[in-house]
């Protein structure tokens, strides 16, 4: 297992307080990253062994999903207890180990924290469930009466995000709202105790030295339940309105949670950072970016774009437009945990278009992933992934990647029902098969148990050519996935200046075309046939291009002639 990033060389953190604005961050996902202690679940040693492989890729920052103790009813995002370290994945003492290691190779730590909902293992709620109905104990939580005679019907309803009532009865009459599983209890955060435990736990991880938070779920945690509860179908009406009158996303008084909040960051040198996970409407969310409350929002517009120059170009100006107007820094996504890797959704037939590009889902709320489609193109898929992520990186902003992307990994789609974790999959017997295909544990080698990721198995079963895509295999390999992302962010440490850039006109409608400052272009070819190459050098391609042409799906930055 490589050893902790030891040289001098690495940048010193310093305390610009703009560090975050176009930081390429890597979404690590602590349980399926690297296994220090070979119990087949990644941990946070494992993190620390994989510094000088995270700095060699040359990010600025890695985000962790959380690492909190749970059950793993929802991969971690049922949290036991805020400020501990899950002893599956290490100790209080290995997270302030992993946190030096990551700062002293110049990398920032960004944690996952997770507002809307505890676990239901978490002492408040096992304090709730043992207090009568009325208590303190359950205003911490959203309890409400049931209907029927004895409450034996719940108070609506409504739906969880991942399939099943969002109703749990708890046996005296009373129900607990989970908008996601059974053991995710909604917190109630019109109550003060709860709010202040949070400003506690910001600051705790902010004093260990954490950087920034990416907030779970920002927009749900205000709630507005009237004494007679809407229906579901009423509920979707008002969704549509995207006003901040909804029982339970996106309510305007959310964001007097988080000016709160930012009082705290702005307690540290420099200010720890927030970037929300909100689905809401595009036009409410430069409010969640706002410098008075988290300063940063999720854009997961192009995560739910098809390979196609006109809506990558659409998404683009209006986000940029949306970071002018908050102040912000736009935020690009492809992939992350909660959806199918791009290599795999890009080979898939685009939406509309094929039978099964549906498995896929985009909406508004949720992107739950599906994998097996009647045609998959993995090649394609994979060869319009490199392209994508060139125009992505050399977009102004921040850029979030998630772990194993620059491995090009392909959704793991056949991984059988009794080994499957997702909630979603449960919830809805299999009708939809979640996001587990996502979450399979890397290869960091060509061979031996578990391809490198530890010394004994994998959590998710690992498919049996991994190897070819592992770490080793890639890093020699200069036409690797793995090259590619190296050489794209040392590049781009170089050319990344001014948060603007120029639409280049005149190519046709399939190619997205811009310059940045300093005479940085970006051309991509999103079409299907060969297009003259622009005058000028090529820096980098996402794949070959020999001679005058471009080819289909193909993304080059260049330096304009002249
Ligand atoms: C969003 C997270 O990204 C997802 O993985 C989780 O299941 C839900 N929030 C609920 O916490």
């Amino acid at each position: 297992m490589a050893q902790p990033d030891t040289r001098s060389d690495a940048a010193p953190l310093g305390v610009d307080p703009d560090w975050w604005r176009q930081a390429v961050v890597y979404q690590v996902y602590p349980r399926s990253f690297a296994d220090a202690t070979g119990d087949g679940i990644g941990d946070i040693p494992g993190v620390t062994s994989r510094v000088g492989y995270l700095r060699e890729l040359g990010v600025d920052a890695v985000w962790l999903s959380p690492f909190y103790p749970s059950a793993l009813a929802d991969g971690g995002y049922d949290v036991d207890d805020y400020r501990n370290v899950d002893p599956r994945l290490g100790t209080l003492d290995d997270f302030d180990a992993m946190v030096t290691a990551l700062h002293d190779a110049g990398i920032r730590v960004i944690v996952d924290i997770v507002p809307n909902h505890s676990s239901n293992r978490h002492v408040w709620f096992q304090e709730a469930l043992a207090s009568p109905k009325g208590s303190r104990a359950r205003d911490r939580y959203v309890f409400r009466d049931g209907l029927g005679e004895n409450g034996e019907l719940p108070p609506s309803d409504w739906q969880s995000v991942f399939g099943g009532p969002a109703w749990e009865p708890v046996g005296d009459g009373q129900w607990y709202l989970h908008i996601f599983a059974t053991e995710q209890p909604d917190l109630n955060w019109a109550d003060r105790e709860v709010r202040d435990d949070f400003l506690h736990t910001l600051r705790f991880w902010s004093d260990r030295g954490v950087d920034g938070f990416r907030v779970d779920v920002a927009h749900g945690l205000a709630k507005g339940l009237p004494e007679v509860l809407p229906s579901a179908a009423e509920l979707a009406e008002i969704e549509k309105l995207a006003d901040g009158t909804h029982a339970l996303w996106d309510r305007d008084e959310v964001h007097e949670i988080y000016a709160e909040w930012r009082a705290v960051f702005d307690e540290y040198t420099p200010p720890r950072t927030a970037v929300a996970e909100a689905w809401v409407a595009a036009s409410r969310r430069a409010r969640y970016a706002s410098a008075d409350g988290l300063g940063q929002a999720f854009n997961f517009d192009l995560l739910e774009a098809d390979f196609d120059a006109a809506q990558f170009r659409d998404i683009i100006t209006f986000n940029l437009e949306q970071a002018a107007a908050s102040g912000s820094s736009s935020t690009w996504v492809l992939s992350n945990h909660d959806v199918v890797r791009h290599a795999t959704r890009y080979g898939l037939p685009a939406r509309g278009t094929g039978p099964d590009r549906d498995t896929v889902k985009s909406g508004t709320a949720w992107l739950l992933s599906g994998g097996t489609a009647p045609v998959l193109d993995e090649a394609g898929g994979l060869r319009k992934a490199h392209a994508a992520t060139l125009v992505l990186l050399g977009l102004p902003g921040s850029a979030y990647l998630y772990q194993g992307e620059e491995l090009g990994l392909q959704e793991v789609a056949d991984i059988p029902a009794e080994e499957r974790q997702d909630p979603t999959f449960f919830r809805t017997d299999g009708g939809e098969i979640g996001r587990d295909g996502c979450r399979v544990p890397i290869p960091w080698t060509t061979s031996g148990p578990s391809f490198g990721f530890g010394a004994g198995g994998s959590h998710l079963p690992q498919p049996a050519g991994f190897g070819a895509s592992s770490v080793e295999a890639e890093e020699g390999d200069p036409a690797s996935t793995l090259s590619l992302y190296r050489r794209a962010l040392a590049l781009r440490h170089e050319l990344q200046g001014a948060e603007t850039l120029e639409w280049i006109d005149g190519d046709g409608p399939d190619v997205l075309a811009f310059r940045r400052p300093d005479g940085w272009l970006i051309v991509a070819n999103m079409g299907e046939t060969s297009i003259p190459l622009p005058a000028g050098e090529v820096l980098l391609a996402s794949d070959p291009v020999d001679g005058a042409e471009l080819p289909p799906a193909t993304t080059v930055w260049m330096r304009a002639a002249g």
